[in-house]
């Protein structure tokens, strides 16, 4: 059954599509489109292309231990625009991270993840109007040491997507991974000058399990990486817990990170 957020998310979608058929019409007349244009946000998400895309995942979803498909693509446009925001990045920025964010596990299609990034870069490139930092930011998401702040927002929300609605049948059945099920929301804020992200749990959640789990410790990395960009500490809590606190964050790492 749709709940809220994804019935929001068919309704942002279909108002996209109104937006780029409008558009469509208004330049087919005196208008001509500067081959140079930049693709915009709207007109990714309102794309046939990228719905027929994402709609292969199905074939592979129950076989994965997270979900790839348009639901965490959504998750991470959310997350990006957020962090964006905070950090008060400007208007163009922020749709080419959203892009990113939209299209950087699309290359997974009914083929499952081996490659996924090149694929996924490949797409964007082929149907879209995009610069090579949104097509850099795409291929390479699954490191958590990337230079730019593209690459650094597009993998930190990667990794920060992990919640109860993400995690399928058969990752509830893998040691360390089940435990990001028990995480019902997560909160994404700065405090007294800190990046601070709580994840909000069922109160069920074995922090123990979920720290010895190999993506934690990538949860960190992109974290890190991401607010020492900004020269910020950062902290990150399970419900009232911290489980992670870095308060001198000047130095900037590029260590492009692990897979
Ligand atoms: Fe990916
Ligand atoms: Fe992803």
């Amino acid at each position: 059954m749709p709940n809220e957020r994804s019935e929001m998310r068919h309704i942002e979608r279909n108002e996209a599509k109104r937006w780029s058929e409008n558009m469509r019409s208004e330049r087919s007349g005196a208008a001509k489109i500067c081959p140079n244009e930049r693709t915009s946000f709207k007109e990714v998400l309102a794309s046939d292309f990228v719905i027929k895309e994402f709609a292969k995942y199905d074939a592979v979803h129950e076989q994965d231990i997270a979900c790839h498909g348009f639901s965490h693509a959504l998750n991470c446009v959310e997350i990006v625009e957020k962090v964006a925001r905070l950090f008060e990045l400007e208007d163009e920025m922020i749709d080419d991270v959203k892009i990113a964010a939209l299209l950087h596990d699309i290359g997974v299609g009914d083929i499952g993840k081996l490659n996924h990034d090149v694929r996924s870069a490949e797409f964007a490139r082929k149907h879209f109007r995009l610069s090579e930092e949104v097509i850099d930011a795409i291929r390479f998401h699954d490191q958590t040491g990337g230079d730019s702040i593209q690459k650094k927002l597009v993998s930190f929300a990667d990794k920060l997507d992990v919640n109860k609605n993400r995690i399928t049948k058969s990752g509830l059945n893998k040691i360390g991974h089940r435990q990001y099920s028990h995480i019902m929301d997560t909160e994404i804020l700065i405090k007294d000058g800190l990046l601070v992200i709580v994840f909000k749990t069922d109160g069920k959640l074995n922090i123990q399990e979920m720290m010895d789990y190999p993506f934690t410790y990538m949860i960190f990395e992109a974290t890190q990486n991401l607010a020492s960009h900004f020269g910020i500490g950062y902290k990150l809590f399970v419900d009232e817990k911290e489980i992670k606190k870095v308060v001198d964050n000047k130095k900037i790492i590029h260590n492009e990170g692990t897979r």
